[in-house]
């Protein structure tokens, strides 16, 4: 039976865009992406996405409502497009343990909810990580895909690559060597999710 995805991001889409390109590839993975959702109106992830053929709405969170209305509405597009997971793509909001729970896998204890970071988690979890790691002057940093539980990129860890920080790297040289390993890696979960094979995928679980 077909898998039916959605992705969340908030901003530019670049990852968005390579998984969208992914499942165009591999008709065999039986996967389909059914809507992109942004939290932000102007995020250049909806013309993208439409771009490449995806159907994509904006979802503008407004304190007026607040965080659980905010999730419910997209719980309810979520639903209308029959979606059992759900990947983030620079999706910049915590979801709350009542939506993943929508995504419980009760087989094998996990949410259906994926994530990349561009740190090797556990080190430099939150925002700007890329910042963080390049000014903590590290020689190697790296990128992950984890499984999203209810703390902050704490979740199993799925893939994750390394990459080396050179001595003449400007901050930008070193964000662009982590965004191409990011195009590269992100697109690999799908083919553990059309396989069934994330339970034995996981390699490390995060203790932060
Ligand atoms: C990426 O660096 C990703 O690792 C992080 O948010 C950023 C999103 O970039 N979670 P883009 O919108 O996919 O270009």
């Amino acid at each position: 039976m077909q898998k039916s995805l959605a992705l969340l991001a908030s901003g530019m889409g670049t990852n968005a865009e390579a998984l969208i390109r992914a499942v165009s590839l591999h008709p065999e993975w039986n996967l389909s992406i059914a809507v992109v959702i942004s939290d932000k109106e102007t995020a250049p992830v909806l013309k993208r996405a439409e771009q490449l053929g995806v159907p994509s709405m904006a979802v503008p969170y407004s304190s007026s409502f607040g965080k659980k209305v905010h999730e419910e509405k997209i719980l309810s597009l979520l639903d209308e497009h029959k979606v059992s997971w759900v990947c983030l793509a620079g999706y910049m909001r915590i979801l709350s343990s009542h939506f993943l729970a929508h995504y419980f896998n009760k087989e094998e204890h996990y949410y259906q909810v994926v994530n990349i970071h561009p740190s090797l988690l556990p080190a430099f979890p939150g925002k700007d990580a890329y910042k963080e790691a390049f000014l903590a002057g590290v020689k190697v940093s790296g990128v992950t895909v984890h499984l999203v539980d209810e703390g902050i990129d704490s979740g199993p860890i799925l893939i994750q690559q390394f990459f080396y920080r050179y001595q003449e790297d400007h901050f930008s040289d070193f964000q662009m060597r982590g965004k191409e390993i990011e195009w590269q890696i992100y697109p690999q979960v799908l083919e553990l999710i059309a396989q069934n094979r994330i339970a034995t995928s996981i390699f490390r679980k995060v203790h932060i």
